[in-house]
């Protein structure tokens, strides 16, 4: 018998680099995949290799310790689903042979790491006749994927394994919690590419890692500050017994917070905090505009989502500024870099009677001058909200 796993890649519409410091995403899981095709073998053993040339195949042993291949290698993914499993006490007697593929776009900021991550898992119960609950396996394999090296958060394993399609997902954490919310009929959410690799696994890794270490003294500084009394604490109730991002962000005063943060922080350090506790106030409030079907709405709350990142977070590059400043000019309600940055993916929110004016004017302003010819599909395309990984009989 054999198995096919599917496992979307997704794409984040509002709450970037929240995830880790414990705030909310508002993702959708997209109508593109990564693919195991397995047949189960009676040994502990991982075969698996691929279509494209630039992924080797590769074997392991599903035995602890799994060690970890050089940097970079894809088959780290699995390797860090497999011992997710197994550290979590899951025992795995049987292995898998089989072929992945997929139409996830490689280190675009679309999770196709985290989609190999939630696919190798699913492979790999299916084989051993375990189930999980989802939030539980979400949350596990989110840990598991820090076995590459990036401090990531919660958010994509999240939203492959609880997509829904034409929904929205509201995730919070601490704990994994996830909520659908449907999109209205008619907006359209355009995927173009910065042509710039963004590999989780590689150059991003360290800036990203970086961040969330800056994030965490920031919070600590504050809190420390915010409990010790003064002006922070007269001032806001809630920030005086903040211990997490969660608290700052419901404080009752939010500009006197900024106004306290950036007295105690040094200037770099400021301008994260400020983009975590205001892009954590943006989330609420795009989910509130998407309810309403108001697409100005979310679409001013995306720019301002990307003016954050780029001035406070310091993720966003040139590339991804033009094709923000492209897709606007040419009619999107909202345009922001999606992902972790540095490259990899904008999001444009549009509706029909923008969609082809806009990923026109990407291709003649953007694509065309760069590659000399218009963008592949997998550079510049709409993408659908769609449904959450699943194993299938082949
Ligand atoms: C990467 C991480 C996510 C999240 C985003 C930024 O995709 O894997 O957990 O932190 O970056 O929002």
């Amino acid at each position: 018998m054999s198995w096919r796993v599917t496992a979307p890649g997704r794409v984040n519409l509002i709450g970037e680099h929240t995830d880790y410091n414990g705030l909310p995403v508002f993702p959708i899981a997209i109508d593109r995949d990564i693919r195991v095709d397995f047949r189960v073998l009676d040994d502990p053993v991982v075969r698996l290799d691929s279509p494209s040339a630039r992924f080797a195949p590769f074997a392991f042993r599903l035995k602890r310790p799994i060690e970890a291949s050089a940097q970079g290698d894809w088959s780290n993914y699995v390797r860090a689903a497999a011992r997710g499993l197994l550290e979590h006490g899951i025992s795995l007697d049987r292995g898998i042979e089989g072929t992945v593929s997929g139409d996830v776009p490689i280190a675009s900021g679309l999770s196709s790491s985290s989609a190999l991550v939630v696919a190798s898992a699913l492979a790999l119960l299916k084989a051993n006749g375990v189930t999980l609950p989802r939030l539980q396996l979400a949350a596990l394999m989110a840990r598991a994927e820090r076995f590459v090296g990036l401090e990531g958060g919660g958010m994509d394993q999240a939203a492959c394994l609880h997509g829904i399609a034409g929904h929205a997902l509201r995730i919070e954490f601490d704990p994994l919690r996830v909520t659908p919310v449907p999109v209205p009929d008619g907006w359209r959410w355009v995927v173009a590419s910065s042509l710039v690799r963004a590999e989780k696994s590689a150059g991003a890794r360290e800036m990203y890692n970086e961040r969330a270490r800056q994030c965490r003294e920031a919070l600590a500084a504050s809190v420390g500050a915010a409990s010790g009394g003064g002006a922070a604490k007269s001032r806001n109730r809630a920030a005086s017994t903040a211990t997490t991002y969660r608290d700052l962000v419901s404080a009752d005063d939010p500009d006197g917070l900024l106004r306290d943060a950036r007295r105690i922080l040094s200037p770099v350090l400021f301008r994260r905090f400020r983009h975590v506790v205001t892009e954590g106030s943006r989330v609420a409030l795009a989910e509130q505009a998407m309810s309403d079907g108001d697409l100005h709405r979310f679409g001013r709350l995306m720019v301002r989502s990307h003016e954050s990142l780029r001035d406070d977070y310091e993720v966003s590059t040139d590339e991804l500024d033009a094709i923000v400043g492209v897709a606007r000019e040419a009619g999107a309600a909202g345009a922001r870099l999606t992902g972790a940055g540095f490259g990899g993916c904008a999001v444009a929110l549009c509706d029909d009677s923008t969609v082809e004016p806009v990923m026109e004017a990407l291709t003649a302003r953007f694509y065309k001058p760069r590659l000399g010819g218009p963008p592949t599909t997998d550079m510049l395309f709409v993408a659908k909200p769609s449904g959450g990984a699943g194993v299938q009989e082949r």
